[in-house]
């Protein structure tokens, strides 16, 4: 069924991540969001019909997301869309991007790595292409994939 189907509330204020693809992704979502110490409603739905198949979404009251939340969902989900509601309407819709450098957001697969092992060494990644992804550690030139990717 599809989210009007379901009834699925809409929120007041605050942020809904659309087109989700799988259940992964939603608890993943929650992880980066720290849903966990979150002291706002959170409505979750997963397997909805949409456009392309299924699809999921979070909802999140009164809360907007910071730029390294922004980046993470996009590197984990890069079809997500980001909607922020005001007063019940949608006054911004943004198809999640990535930027062309990661700071601090994404861990290098190299466990040698500078950065995996020095306190002070930030990890920094060049991201050079991104369907499908693939990052390169801006210290020891690593490259990897999605399937090595752990989010810091
Ligand atoms: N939404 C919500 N609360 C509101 C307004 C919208 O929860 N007060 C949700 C909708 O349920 C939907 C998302 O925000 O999941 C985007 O809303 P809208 O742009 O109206 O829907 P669509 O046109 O279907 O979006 P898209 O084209 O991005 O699929
Ligand atoms: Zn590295």
């Amino acid at each position: 069924m599809t989210e009007s189907e379901y009834t699925i509330q809409k929120i007041k204020n605050g942020t809904v991540i659309d087109h989700l693809p799988y259940l992964t992704h939603l608890w993943l979502v929650g992880k980066i969001l720290k849903f966990h110490k979150l002291d706002e409603p959170v409505l979750i739905a997963s397997k909805l019909k949409g456009e392309n198949g299924y699809k999921g979404v979070i909802k999140v009251e009164n809360k907007a997301l910071t730029q390294d939340e922004y980046n993470k969902i996009a590197i984990i989900a890069p079809d997500a869309t980001v909607n922020i509601i005001e007063n019940y309407r949608v006054v911004d819709k943004k198809k999640v991007e990535l930027p062309d450098v990661l700071e601090g957001i994404v861990k290098c697969a190299n466990e040698g790595c500078i950065t995996n092992n020095e306190r002070w060494a930030k990890s920094k990644l060049n991201v050079l292409d991104r369907k499908p992804l693939e990052l390169k550690c801006h210290y020891c030139e690593h490259t990897f994939g999605r399937d090595n990717v752990y989010i810091l």
